[in-house]
């Protein structure tokens, strides 16, 4: 089966492999190497509609990105179709610099779920319904959604995604699991794929691709319009090079340690330019993690970088002390 780009309204994506928006990681730098490596669309880090509203909480800060940093899909979550709405509108305007707007449908956290938004919009097809409607009446980009595949099962799966659709969403992606279900058990493809055949609109599936080649064969295998991939990335941004090049018909590179421990400094060195020594090293600690996954001795190189306490010492571990453990 040939691949076609994935249709977002008048925006097409190519190769359709999206990166995952994760709280925490995909803020501007991440994204902005991602990019470097081929990717072809981001999102931000979800941002409350309420907070962006009233100010006062970081969401000004998620939302800075650079002019390049494009097609982006800004995330918002809440319950109330009008702050949605009232958010959409703010945020669609031209100089905001987004190409569409993500409801988000499926986070888990319970200082989320509480207060009805994410996830909890799974128990109220109707609720969520509204929330697309309004959104889309009030935005000047696309509309899309990210859901799971229900809150304790995935039986109203479909149901909830017609629903989306037809109130007015452009693209859904559907992560295969249920809220209840957190991070265990492994992605329910088969649900995913249930729901792609049955909506009118391009179904993106996402859960448990661990490589590009799994992604291209997801692809290839059809229904999805589009795959979205989220932890294989972390710590791996070259993963859209394995992309390309497999797309080309090409084998990927494999990754020594040198190259790892260099795409690692790379970001870090970006981390501490931008945000400066001391919230730098604090956000880099989570995500040099990642880039010693596969590595020999990972476990004592993940113990040693996190103990370091200054830029100067982390940047001297990924140049040379890591070879200590090979
Ligand atoms: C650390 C972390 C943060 C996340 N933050 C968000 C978020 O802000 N919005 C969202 O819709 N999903 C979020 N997710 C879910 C991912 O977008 C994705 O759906 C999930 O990780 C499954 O994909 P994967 O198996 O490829 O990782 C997050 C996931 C992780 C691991």
């Amino acid at each position: 089966m040939t691949i076609s780009p994935l249709k977002i309204g008048p925006l097409e994506i190519w190769p359709p492999v999206l990166s995952a928006p994760m709280a925490g990681y995909t803020g501007g730098v991440y994204r902005e190497i991602l990019r470097e490596h081929g990717c072809p669309y981001c999102y931000t880090e979800m941002v409350s509609a309420k907070g962006l509203l009233h100010g006062g909480d970081d969401s000004e800060e998620i939302l800075l990105h650079a002019d390049d940093d494009r097609p982006l899909a800004v995330q918002i979550f809440g319950y109330e179709p009008e702050s949605m709405a009232e958010a959409a509108a703010m945020l669609s305007r031209p100089e905001r610099g987004f190409q569409a707007i993500d409801i988000n449908m499926g986070c888990p956290a319970r200082k989320i779920t509480s207060q009805g938004s994410g996830g909890a919009l799974l128990k109220d097809v109707s609720l969520a319904g509204d929330i697309v409607r309004a959104v889309r009446d009030s935005s000047r980009v696309p509309v899309t959604v990210k859901m799971r595949l229900g809150w304790e099962d995935s039986s109203g799966a479909v149901r909830f995604a017609q629903r989306i659709a037809a109130s007015g969403a452009h693209m859904i992606v559907v992560h295969g699991r249920t809220v209840s279900q957190g991070y265990s058990g492994k992605a329910d493809w088969k649900a995913i794929e249930g729901i792609a055949s049955e909506v009118p609109v391009p179904v993106v599936g996402n859960g448990d691709i661990l490589s590009a080649r799994e992604a291209l064969e997801r692809l290839e295998r059809g229904p999805c319009a589009g795959v979205m991939v989220g932890r294989a990335i972390l710590g791996n941004p070259v993963f859209f090079e394995d992309l390309t090049a497999l797309l080309r018909g090409e084998q990927p590179e494999e990754y020594t340690p040198q190259t790892k421990m260099r795409l690692a400094k790379e970001h870090f060195e970006r981390s501490i330019e931008r945000y400066g020594e001391r919230r730098g090293l604090l956000e880099m600690r989570k995500q040099l993690v990642h880039y010693f996954r596969g590595m020999r001795g990972a476990a004592r190189l993940r113990e040693t970088v996190l103990r370091e306490k200054s830029p100067e010492a982390v940047v001297r571990f990924l140049e040379e002390g890591w070879r200590a453990y090979q």
